[in-house]
């Protein structure tokens, strides 16, 4: 897997110190209102597991999944609902934790979704926000980083469902992309 690896655009210690003062400031944010977190599967799984850990105010999670990229590397241009939430939003402060932002479909997807349901407050909680024309205008509460327009992998983001479990987030080599696509 390694040798699939082009470069290390953000290292494991890196995700961890930002992840900590994620959690830090969510929870001073949201002290006395048990914010109820909603990750969209599978990608923001390993975000949302870290940055629960981080977190030092009661709160819940909820998962979701929407229709994703496939084998591609662009995004799909409808964004279809394939599991719903177990939990009702109605009342809840809900945080959306994303691992990235890219159109901004997906969220905006979401958004909508979670919005119908009457939370008592929706925000956006993203781990890597590209650094690209987004489609879709909206307004990101809490960004883990800034990254460059490139195809990512690791910490929990994909190419074809593998190197999800690389501990740090990075960009491959391109024949890895020409060999499989
Ligand atoms: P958007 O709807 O175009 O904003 O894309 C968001 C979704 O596409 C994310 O939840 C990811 O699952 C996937 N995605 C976007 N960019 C990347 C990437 O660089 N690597 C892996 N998955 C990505
Ligand atoms: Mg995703």
């Amino acid at each position: 897997m390694n040798s699939d690896i082009e470069k290390i655009l953000l290292s494991q210690d890196q995700i961890a110190t930002r992840v900590k003062g994620l959690g830090a400031q969510i929870s001073q944010d949201y002290a006395g209102k048990n914010p109820l977190l909603i990750s969209v599967l599978k990608g923001s799984i390993i975000f949302l597991s870290d940055l629960l850990r981080q977190i030092t105010i009661p709160c819940s999670f909820d998962l979701m999944t929407v229709s994703s990229y496939g084998k591609k590397t662009k995004s799909s241009s409808s964004v279809k609902l394939v599991m719903d939430l177990k939990q009702d939003v109605a009342n809840q402060h809900v945080i959306i934790i994303e691992d990235v932002f890219d159109s901004g479909r997906t969220i905006y997807y979401i958004l909508e979704h979670i919005k119908l349901r009457n939370p008592a407050s929706v925000k956006t909680c993203v781990l890597l926000n590209k650094l690209c024309p987004h489609e879709m205008n909206i307004q990101l509460d809490y960004i883990g980083f800034d990254i460059p327009n490139e195809f990512v992998v690791g910490y929990g983001l994909d190419y074809g469902e593998l190197y999800r479990n690389l501990p740090y987030v990075c960009v491959l080599k391109p024949e890895v992309y020409q060999k499989q696509s």
